[in-house]
């Protein structure tokens, strides 16, 4: 799409659309605009509620979008990031080649209204009329058992023009970079699938499957995953992550704004932001404040001691049930052996350590006598990360090169004696 657009934004919720309002779209100088309007009807709905936090309160105005990005937030975590976008640039490239054309390049707009409309992620869906923009067709959404299938597309989809049509559909409704595709259970709910990427040196896709593990048994939220093998040859298996969607309830949709859209923040500024500042604005926006600036503070925690350090603001995100909003499920925290940079930090001063965590605790309304025994809770459990490793079918060879990533010099500060709280003497 180029020019201008106006577009028709619903929500749906418990199953039925709202007109939530008005997205206005244009390219200026190469450069995208946006502006939102809340419906009249969106506004006088005592269900209501802001769509985005750079949206409220409900403003009646037409509110102009500022800052470097082109859409607001909360349309941008509808919309595919760098895999999803590659497979609609290359899928558009080739009907433009066979065409005799020369194909336009594709902007942020185009690439949120090409996703389709049934696994799109979140609970909005957009219209020019009163028809659904790629509204769902039955195959749009391919059945599990097609995952050996999509998983080979997944690995074709710079060659191969089948393998990148095969997979345009389910695989670009999600943000992301990682080879992935929405699939379908028998029992009709939906799936996100991550597949291995050619340029993995370790078996990444499992290593996430441990790492939801422990958080579960961390008492953190997961969504219910499992990990799939796929005999591809006589030699090899692929794994495939399986888990279920979070912003899905059997088929009714569930809204969703990612962390970076909680803060109205930009890829180009994460460096700009910690966890600290999730905590301020969850503290505001959570329908359940206390509850969630705990399991964030226990998130981060975590990360430090597993070294999931691709933590940015695109990996934490909240989703919107009848009591408000409130924070989804853990998503796509993956151990690192190789280093122990944070994509986000947990203070201004980019500290990233267990006494840090302790530190900023009070922030997350923990208090340090919890946070103490919360860290000493978690430091044990992930005592048995290479149990939990062998389980989910980790090789001696894998358990070695992650080592460095679980070894962390804080899990045994965490459990000396150190770290107990003294009463000063009297
Ligand atoms: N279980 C899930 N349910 C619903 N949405 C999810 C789930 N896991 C991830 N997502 C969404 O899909 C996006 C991409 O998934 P993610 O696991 O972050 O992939 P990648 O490893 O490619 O970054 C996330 O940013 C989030 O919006
Ligand atoms: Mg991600």
């Amino acid at each position: 799409m180029s020019g201008a657009s106006k577009i028709f934004v619903d929500i749906n919720i418990d199953g039925t659309d709202y007109f939530v309002g008005t997205l206005w779209h244009s390219i200026r100088k190469n450069k995208g605009f946006s502006s939102f309007q809340y419906s009249d009807k969106w506004q006088a709905n005592p269900e209501a509620f802001a769509i985005d936090p750079a949206l409220s309160p409900l403003h009646s105005k037409e509110v102009f979008h500022s800052g470097d990005k082109t859409l607001f937030g909360c349309f941008e975590d509808a919309a595919p990031d760098r895999w999803g976008r590659m497979l609609m640039r290359r899928t558009f490239n080739d009907k433009a080649k066979a065409q005799d054309k020369h194909p336009r390049s594709l902007t942020d707009i185009d690439f949120l209204l090409m996703v389709d409309d049934l696994s799109r992620m979140g609970a909005f869906r957009f219209r020019i009329d009163k028809k659904y923009l790629t509204a769902p067709t039955i195959n749009s959404v391919p059945p599990l058992i097609r995952l050996r299938e999509l998983l080979e597309a997944s690995e074709k989809v710079e060659e191969s023009h089948q393998a990148r049509k095969l997979l345009l559909t389910p695989g670009s409704s999600l943000g992301g970079a990682r080879p992935k595709a929405s699939v379908l259970s028998p029992d009709m709910t939906l799936n996100i699938a991550k597949f291995e990427s050619s340029k993995d040196e370790y078996d990444v896709v499992r290593w996430e499957a441990v790492a939801l593990h422990l958080a579960s048994e961390c008492g953190l939220m997961v969504p219910p995953f499992e990990i799939e093998n796929i005999t591809v040859s006589k030699r090899e298996q692929k794994t495939v992550l399986i888990e279920k969607r979070f912003d899905r309830s059997g088929l009714l949709r569930i809204p969703y704004i990612s962390t970076m859209t909680l803060l109205n923040a930009s890829d180009n500024d994460t460096e700009n932001y910690s966890y600290l500042h999730i905590s301020e604005k969850l503290s505001e926006i959570s329908s359940r404040p206390t509850a969630d600036l705990k399991e964030l503070w226990k998130r981060m925690v975590l990360g430090i001691l597993i070294s999931n350090t691709d933590n940015h603001l695109r990996n934490h995100g909240l989703i919107h049930t009848s009591a408000g909003w409130g924070l989804a499920p853990l998503f796509d925290i993956n151990p690192n052996p190789d280093d122990r940079n944070f994509s986000l930090n947990i203070d201004p001063a980019g500290n990233n350590d267990i006494k840090t965590a302790l530190k900023v605790a009070e922030h997350f309304e923990v208090p340090e006598s919890v946070a103490r025994s919360d860290i000493k809770a978690i430091v044990k459990t992930l005592k048995n990360w290479k149990y939990a490793a062998a389980k989910y079918g980790c090789t001696a060879a894998e358990i070695s090169r992650m080592t460095p990533a679980f070894e962390h010099p804080d899990s045994d500060i965490a459990l000396s004696e150190n770290t107990h709280h003294r009463k000063p003497r009297p």
